[in-house]
């Protein structure tokens, strides 16, 4: 099949392109790498470097891929930038997402994969979070996705474009020669790694009083490899809607495991402060994801924490300084 990924040059979509190329497929990346890197471009793929801001070149981009299938993971991804910055998430995430949504219509691609995130359903009333759950997203960085969301599910019906689109919880680990590399790193298992690997600074656990067993926050982990093997089964299966679905592990794993497993992964101690806990983080976030395991009879397979660690420490070992390198 022939694919646009956009944002192929970010930490998922370069794994994408990466694993998509394996699986036989041709592959044309649109990114402007505002926030990615070319150089974690698999040397396959065509790379475009396209502004999904721009309406006009999205659609050249789009038009001159003759594309099968578009997985979308372009966006902008800070929860607290988005606080700050409303605008520039609803510019790039909703906005772009809408010129790419009418450029794919034009070009009468029908298979459309959405990168969607938890954050759509704000606090959750219970757990795990099933599909259907109430989405109240509680910052601009969500609102923009849900709207992306609504947007891509109106098309879906109104021009007959297969849609799948995926939630993600918390994504973690690393190829061989892919990883993650965001300036700034927020994630917690990278922000983890580098403290170590920078040998300075202290890592800070956030909220030690929350009702979970060890009273740090609990969140749902999944292996980036796990994570886009469900985009490639979806492209594959989007003769049909396939409509939202979750994609996690079911099982959380506490900020305090977390660090306990990065420190037997290592073998390093880490300087550990405590801090409050931040405003908006709930105490656990866990996925609902039989309807992704029944679609695709996917099975999470390599989302251990010694998996989904000891990868990432691999690839910041031999990349300290990331695609700089
Ligand atoms: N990483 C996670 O844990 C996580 C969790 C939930 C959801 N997601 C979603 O997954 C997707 C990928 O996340 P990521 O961690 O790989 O992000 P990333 O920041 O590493 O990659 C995003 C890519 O999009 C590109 N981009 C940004 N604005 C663009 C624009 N206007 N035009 C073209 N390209 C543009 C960037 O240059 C970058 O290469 C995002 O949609 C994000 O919301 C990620």
């Amino acid at each position: 099949m022939r694919v646009i990924v956009t944002g192929g040059g970010g930490y998922i979509g370069s794994i994408a392109v990466e694993r998509l190329v394996k699986a036989g497929h041709n592959v044309t990346v649109i990114d402007n790498f505002a926030r990615g890197h070319p150089a974690s471009v698999h040397p396959s793929a065509t790379i475009v470097e396209c502004d999904l801001r721009h309406g006009a070149a999205t659609s050249t981009a789009v038009r001159c891929a003759q594309a099968d299938a578009v997985m979308h993971f372009a966006a902008l991804t800070l929860v607290p930038e988005s606080v700050r910055e409303p605008g520039a998430y609803f510019e790039t995430n909703t906005g772009g997402g809408l010129h790419l949504l009418e450029a794919a219509r034009k070009a009468g691609i029908t298979r459309f994969v959405l990168s969607s995130t938890a954050s759509v359903y704000g606090e959750p009333e219970s757990l795990p979070i099933h599909e259907d759950a109430p989405k109240r997203p509680i910052n601009p960085y969500g609102q923009s996705k849900w709207m992306t969301e609504q947007m891509l599910s109106t098309y879906a019906d109104r021009y007959g474009i297969n849609h799948a689109i995926f939630r993600y919880f918390n994504v973690a680990g690393a190829t061989k020669d892919r990883g993650e590399d965001h300036d700034p790193e927020t994630h917690l298992i990278p922000v983890a790694l580098k403290t170590l690997l920078d040998g300075s600074g202290q890592f800070t656990i956030f909220g030690t009083d929350y009702d979970t067993e060890d009273g740090t926050a609990v969140r749902d982990y999944v292996h980036v490899i796990d994570l886009v093997d469900a985009h490639i089964a979806a492209i594959e299966q989007l003769d049909q809607p396939l409509g939202a679905m979750n994609l996690g592990t079911a099982s959380g794993f506490s900020v305090q495991q977390i660090v306990d497993a990065v420190e037997r992964v290592t073998g390093q101690s880490l300087p550990i402060t405590y801090g409050p806990r931040r405003e908006g983080d709930p105490a656990a976030l866990i996925a609902d994801s039989s309807k992704a395991r029944e679609t695709f009879e996917w099975s999470p397979g390599n989302s251990t924490l010694d998996q989904m660690i000891g990868s990432a420490w691999e690839w910041f070992q031999a990349n300290p300084r990331g695609y700089k390198d």
